[in-house]
């Protein structure tokens, strides 16, 4: 061997030494990165794990019930609607204390998740003909519209923990498709105000509004009093009653308001609220409660009550009107 196959000898060795370091490296950067990807997949899990917490066991008290679904309500992003109160007025004045409307409500932003129970419960607002004098024609659209609604809201934990609450009470079974059937039975029957004609039910009464002889009936839901205000059909008068609830821009309230021109004195509703969780007021409310007594419920700090009526329909208990009650 002379001196220069030693030193190529020695070349390839250390060559192969540095191939061999590389290589080391190489499967260190690998275990590293393998280990960080393992540990943040980890941690995602759980994060989801304590994120969705399990739903708390239902309360045996509907006013226990009330202050845990109040809770259990997604805030609601305080940008996408505005209150503007204005004056405060009476139930018999005659006066417009609010020259601006109540609500700015950006629609754009509200319904961007299409599948949103406020963009659904939006969407059944002209399914429906205002006076009950004029039946409505219920369509297969209609109903499909009914269904998603209804399906959404059952999936929120506010509702879900308002069924189990019923189902405790032997108010309702524990299987899904027959809690949607409780729910679609109760809202959407269409029912008669008079003359046989089926121009109402609860969902319209309660969550829109109703035309009867020149009388404005129902319009207890603010998201439906915020597009007929914007649609230039209702006029905002002036308020009469307020309870905050401690969150911002949530809260009950009374107003005077005219509806297509016809005065109406006094409505309230709930201001801010989810769908899911007015429809589960009402309707725990309206099963769980003794038939035509106030129902007590208290939204942090708001303490109010829930009136419903009965109308009796062919053998079915549906809902004649549900509202908010200042104690
Ligand atoms: C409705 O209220 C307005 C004032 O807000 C009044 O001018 C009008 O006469 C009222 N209409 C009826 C039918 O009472
Ligand atoms: C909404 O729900 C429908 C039916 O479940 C689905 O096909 C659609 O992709 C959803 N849309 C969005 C924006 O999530």
């Amino acid at each position: 061997m002379d001196t220069q196959q030693q030193q190529q000898q020695s070349q390839t060795s250390n060559n192969n030494i540095n191939w061999d370091s590389d290589n080391c490296q190489k499967i260190k950067r690998f275990v590293i990165i393998g280990l960080l990807i393992t540990i943040g997949i980890l941690s995602w899990h759980f994060y989801e794990y304590f994120h969705s917490k399990p739903l708390p066991t239902a309360p045996d008290d509907v006013l226990v019930l009330s202050q845990t679904l109040f809770k259990e309500e997604a805030a609601e992003n305080p940008y996408l609607y505005k209150v503007n109160l204005q004056g405060k007025t009476k139930s018999g004045a005659h006066d417009d204390r609010a020259p601006g409307p109540l609500f700015e409500l950006h629609n754009d932003l509200l319904a961007r998740d299409s599948n949103s129970t406020t963009a659904l419960l939006q969407r059944l607002f002209n399914n429906y003909e205002l006076d009950v004098a004029v039946p409505d024609v219920i369509t297969a659209e209609h109903e499909q519209e009914q269904l998603d609604f209804l399906r959404a809201v059952m999936n929120t934990r506010v509702m879900k923990l308002s069924m189990r609450f019923l189902a405790k009470k032997g108010l309702v079974g524990s299987d899904y498709e027959e809690q949607l059937k409780l729910l679609h039975e109760l809202w959407f029957t269409p029912y008669s105000r008079g003359k046989g004609i089926l121009g109402s039910s609860s969902f319209e009464h309660v969550f829109m509004a109703e035309l009867r002889d020149q009388n404005v009936l129902g319009m207890h839901n603010w998201l439906y009093f915020a597009e007929q205000e914007q649609q230039g059909h209702v006029d905002y008068k002036g308020w009469l009653d307020r309870e905050e609830t401690g969150r911002p821009n949530q809260f009950a309230l009374a107003v005077r308001m005219s509806f297509f021109g016809i005065n109406k004195s006094y409505i309230s509703f709930l201001v801010g609220t989810s769908p899911e969780l007015e429809l589960s007021l009402y309707t725990v409310c309206f099963l769980a409660t003794p038939k035509n007594e106030p129902c007590e419920i208290q939204l942090d700090k708001a303490k109010l009550s829930i009136v419903s009526h009965v109308w009796d329909w062919k053998g079915k208990k549906l809902i004649a009107s549900a509202y908010v009650q200042f104690d």
